[in-house]
């Protein structure tokens, strides 16, 4: 509720406030639902002029309408798909991570949720020279192990010290440094990340169980309260700022003992995409099977094999166009 001030438009003075506020009309809902003829003579003033301070309280505080095929166009014109840089899981992504959009990594411990959560940073700081929020709840985050991945690609030192400078890392410990984390970044409009060249592409969170799960239980209600809060937030900032949200969650197993993402039945309506990965097979093998578990866009089930140790070796697509694969997708 809007609650009227003089100066707040053109026309609303305060000798009007007082008189609207003698009529019982308080706030722009109030002004606007109550009939403007009777209001001019309740309030003895001007109908032509409350007419169009209607008018203007309207357009300025209702939601425009937009046509469909206005709404279809700026989604094209927005959307960019981004390569995780790993030529297996972008075809399981039907080539990438999709701004505005969250995807889920979710895997058993030693998957390789962080290796690929350090793959997609990498390839989008390095190769797109763009910038990724970081956001490390695990304390899992190895600047040595980043530098690692890029020493790998040869690149020169420069590169390899600009490509980290486009990563913007925030360390938390729990939901409410998480959520301190994402509001801050939402009110700023992720400004700070974006000093210094290139926009932000991506906000990674690596990772939500390891702050969701220690509130869960307990008093369920508030736990579950502050679940959808992250979730809210974490969509807010992909469809605000247009950026590819990733972030990771645990495995659990269902009455079939089949693998299934954690934090339960609420959650799993949050991530518009989830890929599941596991171990292929001994326990020191780098060898790793993605699954989709849910997506709008490909067959559930779908399964990739990829090489953890061998990220961004061959030469993807980097950044491909949001019109044509929509217009993919769309067919669906
Ligand atoms: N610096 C490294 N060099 C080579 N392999 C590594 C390195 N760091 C981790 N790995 C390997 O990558 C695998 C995946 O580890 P990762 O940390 O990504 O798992 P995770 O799914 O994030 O696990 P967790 O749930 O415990 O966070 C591990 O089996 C580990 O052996
Ligand atoms: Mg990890």
């Amino acid at each position: 509720m809007v609650v009227l001030r003089d100066g707040m438009c053109p026309g609303l003075t305060e000798h009007l406030v007082v008189a609207l506020r003698a009529a019982e009309i308080t706030t722009v809902e109030d002004l606007v639902s109550t009939d403007t003829e009777d209001l001019a003579q309740k309030c003895s003033v001007s109908y032509k002029a409350l007419l169009a301070l209607r008018r203007v309280l309207l357009a300025q505080h209702t939601a425009f309408p937009v046509s469909g095929d206005n709404l279809y166009e700026d989604l094209m014109s927005s959307t960019a798909i981004i390569s995780t840089g790993n030529s297996s899981l972008d075809k399981l992504l039907d080539s990438g991570l999709y701004t505005g959009e969250l995807t889920e990594l979710a895997g058993g411990p030693g998957s390789g949720k962080t290796q690929v959560c350090f793959g997609v940073t990498l390839n989008i700081s390095y190769q797109l020279k763009q910038r990724v929020i970081y956001i490390d709840s695990t304390g899992g985050l190895s600047a040595s192990r980043l530098l690692q991945i890029l020493q790998i690609k040869n690149c020169k030192m420069e590169e390899q010290m600009e490509a980290l400078q486009r990563i913007q890392i925030y360390r938390v410990f729990d939901i409410f440094s998480l959520l301190d984390c994402l509001q801050n970044l939402r009110s700023t409009g992720l400004q700070q990340a974006s000093m210094g060249g290139g926009s932000v592409k991506a906000v990674i969170v690596d990772s939500v169980s390891a702050v969701i799960s220690p509130i869960l239980g307990g008093k369920h209600n508030e736990g579950m309260s502050m679940i959808m809060h992250v979730a809210a937030v974490l969509k807010t900032i992909a469809k605000d700022f247009n950026v590819a949200v990733l972030v990771t969650n645990t495995v659990t197993r269902d009455c079939n003992g089949n693998l299934k993402a954690g934090l339960g039945q609420s959650w799993s309506h949050v991530p518009r995409t989830r890929v599941i990965l596991q171990r292929l097979e001994s326990p020191g093998s780098s060898l790793r099977t993605a699954t989709l578990a849910k997506s709008s866009r490909q067959p559930c089930h779908l399964k990739e094999t990829f090489d953890l140790l061998c990220w961004g070796q061959s030469e993807d697509r980097l950044f491909v166009s949001g019109k044509r694969k929509l217009e993919n997708a769309s067919r669906c």
